[in-house]
């Protein structure tokens, strides 16, 4: 990385920045200048390690010269081609790439240009195929508290964080309920699936009961709860799920934004877990976030049914996007998959995250934290509550950044998710620095 200290723009004022205190952002901004492996470099030329991969998006490093050499041969080639009623080699070839590695038989692939889409794309996807079997009147969704599933209407009706919610409920999608979070008072500092908590899943069967099974689209799921900060799903919880949906016909959906491409340690939350859903949505990783790309994966016989409905030559669903499948998405998408392989990325994964466990919970005896959850190479980390929920998470993000180790914290907790090229050494150093950071934010307290 360069040696030179970048200034900052001129103006901060015009652009009004997603899911960030602007204010405080103004008052002292926190610009990043390059980014190469695992390091990022800030405007005050100080190197930080990323603990986070981005938004989880980033776990093969920054900088791939494979991808990048990917996308630019992609752009002398062919830049854009319309993705509705004609397309291009490149994502079809994508798909099939993809489907090698869903689960059961999730082998047909839309297309869309990010998670939040993705989401969307799912919801529509299980109402056409219930249309399509005479069965329009199931309209529901069930979704979860403490649920991310973007930031689009429909997904911001099946989410479940509070401030994301909140604000909008005037808005949102009728027909929503949503199931309990799994979180329990005896689940503080236990790693890994906890014990307890299956009898959460009966949740689905109440809300069945109420408001009638037949009447249920889906129910959607993040197989761990990634935003909110790493809620791992009680053992046999995800297959009492499955259970409960198949004796409804309701669809199963599992978000995969976060836990799709190995971040439990399986290539999907759904293999890791034993659990085939009948949609699945993936993003993030999937271009190692360096070009926007969603995909959902559809059970062969949702597609069939899908397409049997409608008459030869017309239009069987009516939803796409204009970036649908972009050339350089595409590309990247291939490179990544390419990465995945020579790199032997899965098993690096699951010989490395016991190792970033074992780290986190060293950390369990910092008095200003309250709770640590983690499972593969995510974990979640819980500040003690200071005057008003938010507060400890962010002054701590802020020694933390300023100790060198850069991640993302959702209200009090912070969230790490180390990227999948990362070496023992640089596990230590996510720890020591959040360690610092941590204690740092600890003595600010105190004066
Ligand atoms: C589970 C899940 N679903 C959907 C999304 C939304 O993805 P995007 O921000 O790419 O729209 C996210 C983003 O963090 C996510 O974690």
């Amino acid at each position: 990385m360069s040696s030179e200290k970048p200034s900052i723009p001129n103006s901060l004022n015009e652009h009004w920045m997603p899911f960030t205190s602007n204010k405080d952002f103004k008052e002292k901004p926190r610009l990043i200048t390059e980014a190469k492996g695992v390091y990022l470099k800030n405007h005050q030329g100080k190197t930080q390690i990323d603990a986070s991969s981005g938004l989880f998006c980033n776990p093969l490093g920054h900088g791939r010269i494979e991808i990048i050499d990917a996308i630019t041969k992609q752009l002398k080639t062919l830049d854009y081609a319309q993705p509705f009623q004609q397309g291009f080699g490149g994502s079809f070839e994508l798909a099939t790439r993809i489907s090698k590695h869903t689960p059961g038989n999730l082998n047909r692939i839309f297309f869309s240009t990010g998670g939040s889409d993705a989401v969307e794309t799912a919801l529509k996807i299980s109402i056409a195929y219930h249309k399509s079997r005479d069965q329009g009147q199931r309209f529901r969704m069930v979704g979860r508290e403490r649920a991310y599933h973007g930031m689009h209407i429909g997904g911001t009706s099946v989410g479940g964080m509070v401030n994301n919610v909140k604000g909008f409920a005037s808005i949102l999608m009728p027909g929503v309920t949503h199931m309990r979070h799994t979180h329990l008072p005896e689940h503080k500092f236990v790693s890994g699936q906890p014990e307890t908590g299956v009898e959460l899943a009966e949740d689905l069967e109440r809300i069945a009961a109420n408001f009638g099974g037949e009447n249920i689209a889906a129910c959607i799921v993040e197989p761990i709860a990634g935003s909110t900060g790493t809620l791992v799903p009680p053992k046999g919880y995800l297959q009492r799920l499955r259970e409960i949906c198949d004796k409804h016909g309701i669809l199963l959906i599992f978000d995969e934004v976060i836990t799709g491409w190995g971040r439990t340690g399986s290539v999907f939350g759904a293999i890791e877990y034993g659990v085939t859903p009948d949609i699945m949505t993936m993003a993030k990783a999937t271009t190692n976030g360096i070009v926007p790309m969603g995909a959902v994966a559809c059970k062969e016989e949702i597609y069939d049914s899908i397409m049997d409905s409608s008459p030869k030559g017309t239009i069987e669903l009516f939803h796409g996007y204009t970036y649908s499948g972009l050339p350089i998405a595409v590309a990247a998408g291939l490179a990544v998959q390419d990465i995945f392989e020579k790199d032997d990325i899965f098993n690096r994964v699951k010989e490395l995250a016991p190792y970033f466990q074992k780290g986190l919970f060293s950390l369990k005896d910092i008095d200003a934290i309250d709770n640590i959850r983690g499972y593969g190479m995510m974990g979640g980390i819980d500040m003690k509550m200071d005057q008003k929920p938010g507060k400890a998470g962010f002054t701590c993000f802020k020694h933390c950044y300023d100790a060198g180790v850069n991640f993302k914290a959702t209200g009090d907790c912070l969230i790490i998710a180390p990227m999948f090229i990362s070496e023992k050494k640089h596990i230590d150093e996510i720890i020591e620095k959040l360690r610092t950071g941590i204690n740092n934010y600890s003595k600010s307290k105190k004066n």
